[in-house]
């Protein structure tokens, strides 16, 4: 399988459709502004110039009293705690059920390895739109957010586990 590249202005998303209208509609209007903008980038699978799945990176922050014993540890004081957000994750309905979600989502913890390595970053969380999204998120061994129900985590170290990633990489 081919692997994800950033988008860019001639890729043709027009009719990419993945069964949720707020997930099509940021792809078709949002992510690229968004990237422009530098806020959010986003990654995607090119068929013959068609998107045919994508996901969207930001980095962001929790505070400290909003995360479990796991994330926040002893020894990170009361700060905020830096997190690394695949914040949407899509395939479109034609493509699903062949392994291209999955290519994606390890495509975008092998990018947070890389960005962790410059950066310092204690988990990986993901918005799971609904409950279908959640249970494809537990597979891959993300945890359920104390405080929102469909937002997982999963820690740095178990990321870079599941991957066999290291330094050298
Ligand atoms: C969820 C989604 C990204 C999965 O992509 P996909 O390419 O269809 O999934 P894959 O073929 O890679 O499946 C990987 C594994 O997840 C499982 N899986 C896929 N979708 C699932 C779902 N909705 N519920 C539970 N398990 C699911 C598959 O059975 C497969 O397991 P296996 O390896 O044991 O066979 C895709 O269905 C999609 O775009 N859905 C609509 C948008 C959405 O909900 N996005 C996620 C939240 S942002």
């Amino acid at each position: 399988m081919k692997s994800p590249c950033r988008l860019e202005a001639g890729h043709d998303t027009r009719a990419f459709d993945c069964g949720d209208e707020l997930l099509n509609s940021f792809l078709k209007k949002s992510a690229w502004p968004n990237q422009v903008s530098k806020s959010t980038f986003t990654y995607v699978l090119i068929e013959e110039n068609r998107v045919i799945a994508y996901y969207s990176l930001a980095v962001g922050s929790v505070i400290h009293e909003e995360v479990l014993a796991p994330v926040s540890k002893s020894g990170l004081g009361k700060k905020d705690i830096t997190v690394l957000r695949i914040s949407r994750l899509a395939v479109d309905r034609t493509k699903q059920g062949q392994q291209i979600g999955s290519h994606m989502l390890k495509d975008a913890l092998s990018r947070a390895c890389a960005i962790a390595q410059n950066t310092g970053i204690r988990c990986v969380v993901v918005d799971a739109k609904n409950e279908a999204a959640e249970k494809f998120y537990r597979q891959y061994n993300f945890e359920p957010w104390p405080i929102d129900g469909f937002c997982l985590y999963l820690l740095m170290k178990d990321v870079r586990t599941s991957l066999s990633y290291t330094e050298a990489n």
